[in-house]
């Protein structure tokens, strides 16, 4: 017998389709839709602090859980957007992107077989993310058009053995945006059952329509019981840069920092230092960075439905699910496949963001934090496509 050197739990996952759809994609020089980063600059103020941080030499290791520059800077903000108070030196981590926060804070809360709830589409690291920390997930559906949950079903998931609920607001891939009736209905479980909510808010900025963001952990009662996840990668543009944050009460930023320093020690050091001058970014920046989303999606949308998509307007992030159903194909990855192939523009197949491929078997996800030139471009090749 061949000797298995793969863990288990490495077994249990396979890699991002994502990646998958990209290589396609560079063969047929198509317009990748699939993967959610923009093409587009970053502000040029948050460029030349990086630039000044590494010539004023903050090259070594910072603090472990973050430069306290940029800590002071994360409490600041999430006190005039978020209406939360928060201390900086005990209840925030930074860390390699929200990716790292989200797993540092799931290994750090939950042991093995405790029960974790996800609300499904998922973003797709989440899944991976229970199994490394040995979590039992418990799927709830959002159901579209809206992506409402059922009440009585969420209620039924928490258990004694709840440990956390993972949510994600403004979501990544439906673009809903968790109302405060919602919000509150959530909180009052996590109360009730002692259960922490680890909130996703890394698109709370990108809303369209009049959409407000709300924080669970600004409900009342809540702001023991939250975990705040963060980043600069989507309000700023710099996903490259991978500075990420976690806010949670002061016990459990202890145990996040220790998992966090044994996992990456520490994010890049003059990045942390460019991302505090990120955080005091002129607040006009937000008001323009959601109109011209709301521009891209305006008209992404009405691409999309000229095509002969089934849209589902996303309320807030960057990204448009559609459903395909209707062309008739076996399911979302050979349409996808077949997207790219023939007319040149990658999508993610809907399956990857469910527990169950069949759940998002008529189902693909575009992005568009793209410049409306490669947007046309894409409008341009399913036009021809269509025809
Ligand atoms: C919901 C969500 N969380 C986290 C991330 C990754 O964030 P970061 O680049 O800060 O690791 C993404 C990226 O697509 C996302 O959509």
């Amino acid at each position: 017998m061949v000797k298995e050197f793969s863990s288990e739990k490495a077994l249990q996952f396979t890699e991002s389709v994502i990646r998958e759809m990209t290589r396609i994609c560079l063969k047929h020089q198509g317009v990748n839709l699939a993967q959610g980063f923009p093409d587009f600059p970053a502000p040029l103020e948050i460029k030349e602090a990086a630039i000044e941080a590494i010539r004023a030499d903050f090259n070594q290791y910072a603090i472990t859980w973050g430069a306290p520059n940029l800590r002071q800077a994360i409490s600041e903000k999430f006190r005039w957007y978020n209406g939360v108070l928060i201390d900086p030196e005990r209840e925030i981590t930074v860390c390699c992107g929200a990716t790292e926060a989200m797993i540092s804070s799931l290994m750090a809360i939950v042991n093995p077989g405790e029960e974790v709830i996800v609300f499904e589409p998922f973003y797709e690291n989440y899944g991976p993310d229970t199994i490394l920390c040995g979590a039992r997930p418990k799927f709830i559906t959002l159901h579209e058009p809206d992506w409402h949950f059922d009440e009585e079903k969420l209620s039924r998931a928490f258990t004694n053995q709840t440990k956390a609920i993972i949510l994600n607001t403004p979501n990544n891939p439906t673009g809903k945006v968790f109302s405060y009736q919602e919000l509150k209905f959530i909180s009052d479980l996590c109360l009730k059952w002692d259960v922490i909510a680890v909130t996703d808010e890394i698109y709370e900025h990108i809303l369209y329509d009049g959409a407000k963001h709300i924080s669970i952990a600004s409900l009342p009662g809540m702001q023991d019981q939250t975990i705040t996840i963060n980043s600069i990668s989507k309000t700023y543009s710099l996903t490259g840069w991978r500075v990420g944050w976690a806010i949670a009460p002061a016990h459990l930023t202890a145990s996040i920092r220790k998992v966090h320093d044994f996992l990456t020690v520490g994010a890049p050091h003059p990045l942390q230092e460019a991302a505090a001058a990120a955080l005091h970014i002129d607040r006009s920046y937000y008001q323009t960075l959601a109109k011209e989303y709301q521009e891209r999606r305006d008209f992404f949308a009405r691409v999309l439905e000229g095509a002969g998509f089934k849209v589902y307007l996303p309320n807030g992030a960057y990204y448009i699910m559609t459903d395909v159903g209707h062309f008739g194909f076996s399911d979302d990855v050979t349409f996808a496949r077949y997207l790219v192939e023939k007319a040149g523009v990658a999508t993610v197949p809907g399956s990857s963001f469910y527990s169950h491929p069949s759940l998002g078997a008529t189902k693909v996800r575009f992005c568009f934090p793209k410049r409306m030139e490669t947007l046309k471009n894409a409008a341009e090749r399913l036009k021809r496509w269509k025809g």
